[in-house]
């Protein structure tokens, strides 16, 4: 089910400056990756870095993990759709009702746009991949395995029409278990061997990634914090 460059570089610098001029740095070559704006860089930039990211040629994750009641998740995710990009998502805690409406939102807000095509991809975040068990069970109050968190969750984003998960690329393999091999898995939690893993917990390399059955790869300080972006690109390629 992938149509898009595997590999999704996440864009989190504080301006539209560092990120256009991270971009126009990088090379890699024939491949056009996809892009991901999460909060950072969308808050100090609104949607006017959206535009021009896809302007130059990507397709765009737009990253804001939704998490409100119904009816707000809904008529915001009517503007995400507007925007023209690729995907979106939410996250899965708030439950299949939220998911459901923010597909109804999405679905409503593409055909008012008038874009033509199938409307953007809508995912669900399962377990922050920063969150381990013992964070889960003691401060987030769900008790039980990661793993299982993360597979009922993922069940109830298929439940609610989406088109796939975030989770860690550990889980990959067994939500294409329970969700079928088309449900996506975008995989943030990548490290090259031997770079920091800062906050994240559950990670494992681009090559793990891809045995792991991963449909995309989110990648961020691995490149953007590298020597040579363009170089640490080519490795996880
Ligand atoms: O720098 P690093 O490769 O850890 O970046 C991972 C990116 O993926 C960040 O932008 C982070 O917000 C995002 N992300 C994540 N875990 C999730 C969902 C998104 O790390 N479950």
């Amino acid at each position: 089910m992938r149509e898009y460059n595997d590999i999704m570089i996440a864009l989190d610098f504080p301006g539209a400056e560092e990120a256009l001029g991270f971009l126009d740095n990088l090379d890699t070559g024939d491949d056009k990756p996809f892009v991901k704006i999460g909060m950072e860089l969308f808050y100090s930039e609104g949607p006017d870095i959206v535009r021009e990211v896809k302007k130059r040629g990507y397709s765009v994750f737009l990253d804001l993990k939704l998490h409100d009641i119904p009816n707000t998740v809904g008529n915001a995710m009517k503007v995400l759709a507007g925007f023209g990009v690729d995907m979106v998502n939410v996250h899965a805690a708030g439950g299949i009702k939220m998911m459901e409406a923010a597909v109804r939102g999405l679905e409503e807000g593409w055909k008012a746009s008038g874009r033509s095509g199938k409307r953007p991809y809508i995912i669900a975040v399962t377990q922050l991949t920063s969150t381990d068990q013992e964070t889960m069970n003691k401060e987030i109050l769900i008790p039980g395995r990661v793993e299982s968190a993360v597979a009922e969750y993922a069940r109830n984003a298929k439940a609610a029409g989406l088109d796939g998960v975030v989770c860690s690329p550990l889980e990959a393999q067994m939500i294409h278990g329970v969700a079928g091999a088309d449900f996506l898995t975008v995989t943030p939690g990548i490290r090259l061997p031997g770079d920091s893993k800062g906050d994240q917990k559950r990670v494992t390399t681009p090559e793990d990634a891809r045995n792991y059955g991963s449909d995309y790869m989110v990648i961020g300080r691995s490149i953007t914090k590298a020597d040579d972006p363009s170089e640490a690109y080519r490795r996880c390629r």
